[in-house]
């Protein structure tokens, strides 16, 4: 027995909601999400907030002029002038779905952040954004009718006849194998932090999505640019939990600093704009320092009075570890936080697949090239998941689904305790030679380690997933010679600044 929509959507994230609440008045629509619906991806922890050129003497040229400094000019240019001349429509959305953002004197009120050249950060209950976005999205979705959810279910594979995609294949809550089929399919499963051993991505964001579309036949981009963010609240010893909670780079921009145990500010040496530089810079500085032997802390003493209005998730998250910021320093890490890369789509959000749909950090549209915007990654979700739902809504119900090819047999198997053992290794390998810093050796030395690890796992296994989306990951580094945007490849001279093989730098 199989269920039948016009649609399903993978993921419930940004992406994912807003593709399904755009096209529900017209189609069936089924969401398959791995948590509850909407709070099991990395939309509910964005602090920064959604970009859009709205403020007096901005422009949707402007905004699209700056995505493309920071993406280092390798963007998809048609791609950025389309986000940022839909931004003010994708607010003006989420406001008619009751989105509330923090408002200044009546009007909308705008941040400014890192390489933006005016203030156009929209943002809500301070650094609460992702949070308030879902709380609108999931209303919104408990107005439709026309949706069906899947909660607790991973999808395994994703079913085809012949070259089309039909449906998924998808493990529910009782742990039993069920098919889904639907003539669009769109995956909206986020990125792939968790491949990492420190990261600001959920348990969700595990690359498995890359997986399914790729060995459904989908190419891949761009694979090699991972932003890692410079403050990470640096983890407890011998919590093996790899998420960490972010401390938004807009306390840097209201004045904090960043310190080392010997009380050195060393901001101010590596960059001109000290604390404030491009956050892969920021980044490299930070990573450098804890190689080095130092801890690194985060100075926001300066601004005690205003922590609690303006930043309540990092004050929330500092008392959790018994830190209070007002008066005390907070020991941050950097940690893996964007993939710029993934599943090569169209403007259209199509894959080379017929049928097959990626939306948000799971889809390269092109539109960050080597490097992402500050706050252009909601508004990417968003706008695209939108654009597309609207599209098949347009098109209207599809004859249903008759022909289903056989099962491959992908990532069938339930999770072992060998799975968890291996991804852990897999993290460290990642972190250590796919990381922050990256040599034409540790890049070799990882991909020999990650294929003799896919050898040894049985087929089915779900952990080849993420071994797979590792190994593309470094066969994208290697093809990649010169260090660009967040691609950054050592020269043998800077070798000090890498920890020895195997050892984490945490
Ligand atoms: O630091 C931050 O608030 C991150 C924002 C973003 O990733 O866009």
């Amino acid at each position: 027995m199989s269920e039948q929509y016009d649609l399903i959507v993978v993921g419930s994230g940004a992406a994912g909601l807003s593709v399904a609440l755009s096209a529900a008045s017209g189609l069936r629509v089924a969401v398959v999400s791995r948590g509850v619906l909407g709070l099991d991806g990395a939309t509910c922890w964005a602090q920064g907030g959604i970009a859009a050129a709205i403020g007096s003497g901005d422009s949707p040229g402007q905004h699209a002029a700056d995505t493309i400094h920071a993406g280092q000019r390798l963007n998809n240019k048609s791609a950025v002038r389309w986000l940022a001349e839909s931004a003010p429509d994708v607010i003006r959305w989420l406001i008619s779905l009751g989105m509330q953002f923090d408002v200044v004197n009546g009007r909308l009120a705008l941040g400014r952040e890192a390489a933006h050249s005016f203030p156009r950060i929209l943002h809500a209950g301070g650094d609460a954004t992702g949070a308030e976005l879902i709380r609108a999205l999931r209303d919104a979705v408990a107005r439709q009718p026309q949706m069906d959810r899947y909660e607790f279910t991973d999808v395994c594979e994703i079913l085809k006849a012949g070259e089309k995609a039909v449906g998924v294949l998808a493990r529910n809550r009782r742990g039993d194998l069920i098919r889904i089929l639907a003539p669009n399919v769109v995956l909206a499963t986020g990125g792939i932090g968790q491949l990492y051993c420190h990261t600001s991505n959920p348990s969700e964001a595990d690359a498995s999505g890359i997986a399914l579309a790729q060995l459904a036949g989908a190419e891949t981009a761009d694979l090699e640019f991972v932003q890692f963010h410079p403050t990470a609240l640096a983890p407890i010893d011998g919590d093996g939990n790899p998420q960490l909670p972010l401390i938004t780079e807009a306390i840097r921009g209201a004045g904090a600093i960043l310190l080392n145990d010997q009380g050195m500010r060393f901001m101010a040496a590596a960059h001109p704009q000290a604390e404030l530089a491009p956050r892969d810079v920021v980044a490299r500085a930070v990573w450098d320092q804890v190689s080095r032997g130092h801890r690194v802390y985060l100075d926001a003493r300066p601004l005690a009075n205003s922590l609690r209005a303006r930043f309540p998730n990092l004050v929330q998250a500092c008392h959790q570890r018994d830190i209070d910021p007002r008066v005390q320093l907070i020991p941050v890490v950097p940690a893996a936080h964007y993939h710029m890369g993934g599943i090569k789509v169209d403007l259209h959000s199509l894959t080379r697949v017929p049928g097959l749909y990626a939306v948000g950090e799971l889809a390269c549209t092109g539109v960050h090239g080597a490097n992402r915007l500050a706050s252009n990654s909601l508004l990417e979700a968003l706008a695209f998941g939108k654009a597309l739902g609207e599209r098949l809504a347009q098109r209207g119900p599809v004859a249903p689904i008759t022909r289903v090819d056989p099962p491959a047999g992908h990532a069938v198997r339930a999770e072992s305790a060998n799975d968890q053992m291996v991804l852990a290794r897999l993290r460290q390998l990642m972190w250590n030679d796919v990381g922050i810093f990256r040599t034409e050796d540790g890049l070799q030395a990882a991909l020999h380690q990650i294929q003799v690890m896919e050898r040894r796992c049985l087929s089915g296994a779900p952990v080849l997933r993420q071994l797979l989306v590792a190994r593309l990951m470094v066969e994208a580094c290697l093809r990649r010679r010169e260090s660009i945007g967040a691609h950054f490849l050592a020269s043998p001279a800077m070798e000090f600044s890498k920890p020895a093989h195997g050892q984490a730098v945490a």
